[in-house]
């Protein structure tokens, strides 16, 4: 189950997004925001994050215009690692290495051919385990938030 949510400059992305992801079979739970009116991207970053940290979501995609609001509104929620992705390269190493859990994209940043393509990326990658990566989230945890 994937998380989804966006604020009004991530809204029209997000649509093409739900619809790519029930195409292929992804189940998602739409966490707004349902319209292109002016709205507040921590309330919609909050509300993903929640819903991954509780367990309720695998993962997290948040969308605003930039992404940038809103991934850091989503990195305020302990357990929480968001990553802004403006390419596949990011978006593959955001899982092996930093085993991000909610993806960020810039509405008006990306063309939805390539936010499709970092969407699909960023499903199908698993994170490496590795030790040096377990060691490096684990600092990243320390530091808290
Ligand atoms: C809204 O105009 C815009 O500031 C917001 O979508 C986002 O880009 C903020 O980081």
């Amino acid at each position: 189950m994937i998380a989804i949510g966006c604020d009004h400059g991530g809204f029209a992305l997000k649509q093409e997004i739900m619809h790519w992801l029930t195409e292929k079979g992804w189940e998602y739970r739409d966490l707004g925001c349902y319209t292109e009116e002016s709205c507040d991207y921590p309330v919609y970053g909050r509300a993903v994050a929640k819903a991954v940290t509780q367990g309720d979501c695998d993962f997290g995609i948040v969308i605003c215009g930039t992404g940038i609001g809103i991934s850091l509104a989503a990195n305020k929620v302990p357990g929480i690692r968001a990553a802004l992705c403006t390419d596949c390269f990011m978006a593959e190493a955001s899982r092996q290495h930093n085993d991000a859990n909610i993806l960020a994209l810039g509405g008006r940043v990306l063309g939805t051919g390539l936010a499709l393509k970092i969407v699909e990326t960023f499903l199908q990658t698993p994170f490496s385990g590795d030790e040096r990566h377990v060691r490096r989230i684990r600092g990243i945890e320390e530091l808290g938030n």
